[in-house]
């Protein structure tokens, strides 16, 4: 069981698959969710929400771009929604083997992820810092550890693992902990988007031979953000099936 109860949530990439699942058991726990995204997507995931008698809203923020994230901050703590835990999610891919690779991929994708998730934690963490207390989960993939074709994706990737390590460092005195969720093929969103070939090859590589169902990365992020993971910071947590260990599988 989580204590979300006293919790308000940020959850960026609210809209997708993964984050969908995450706002619904951050929301079913007690909390309230703001469900971030820069698509329509973010309003149909809080409207479900609120449709289910659950706490939440929704709100447009292209989180590479700075001004739009301090926007969102300063919208949200005008209304004194101040939140405890900032979840980051949110990421588009353009993925390419090194021969491929175009500089406008590279920077778009480590822009949504990389820069998304520092524009977050410089906006967030200051406030969590004065209160003495937070929760930032940020995501990275199973890919980080290197993937045949994904150059892009992996430096962002990356960076998420080295930014999270970093930052628990700076805030760990403060009460606020940083960590990082780094799943394996998860059944919905940016998994299914790729080439069956390539799918197939995930599970072959992947001991457990299954997706995830997003259900079972959430319960990850829901631990990371609760209170009781108190002592824990500056981590990654592999959520992949095990494909994360081992050689020549
Ligand atoms: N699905 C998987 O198999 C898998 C595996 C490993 C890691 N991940 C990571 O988990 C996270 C969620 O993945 P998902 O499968 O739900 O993907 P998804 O594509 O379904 O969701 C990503 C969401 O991010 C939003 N987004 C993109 N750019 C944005 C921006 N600049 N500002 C705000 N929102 C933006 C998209 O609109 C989308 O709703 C991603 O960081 C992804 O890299 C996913």
């Amino acid at each position: 069981m989580n204590d979300a109860g006293a919790d308000v949530y940020v959850v960026t990439g609210g809209g997708g698959g993964l984050g969908r699942a995450l706002c619904a058991q951050a929301a079913s726990g007690g909390a309230h969710v703001v469900v971030v995204d820069i698509g329509e997507s973010a309003a149909s995931v809080a409207d479900d929400l609120i449709a289910c008698g659950l706490s939440a809203e929704a709100a447009s923020c292209d989180v590479s771009r700075r001004e739009e994230v301090e926007a969102l901050r300063a919208r949200l703590t005008g209304r004194g929604v101040v939140p405890t835990v900032v979840t980051n999610l949110a990421g588009a891919t353009r993925n390419a083997p090194l021969a491929q690779v175009t500089e406008q991929d590279f920077d778009h994708t480590l822009a949504t992820h990389a820069r998304g998730t520092l524009n977050m934690m410089w906006a967030f963490a200051p406030a969590m810092k004065e209160r003495g207390y937070g929760r930032i989960v940020n995501t990275s993939s199973v890919a980080a550890r290197g993937s045949p074709t994904g150059m892009s994706y992996v430096a962002a990737k990356g960076a998420i693992e080295a930014m999270t390590r970093t930052a628990a460092i700076e805030l760990a005195r403060h009460g606020v902990t940083v960590n990082c969720v780094a799943p394996g093929g998860v059944d919905g969103g940016m998994f299914r988007m790729q080439p069956e070939k390539a799918q197939e090859h995930m599970l072959s590589r992947t001991p457990m031979r299954r997706v995830a169902d997003p259900n079972e990365i959430a319960a990850c992020y829901m631990f990371l953000a609760s209170r009781g993971a108190s002592f824990v910071t500056g981590q990654t947590l592999y959520a992949c099936g095990g494909a994360s260990v081992g050689a020549f599988l």
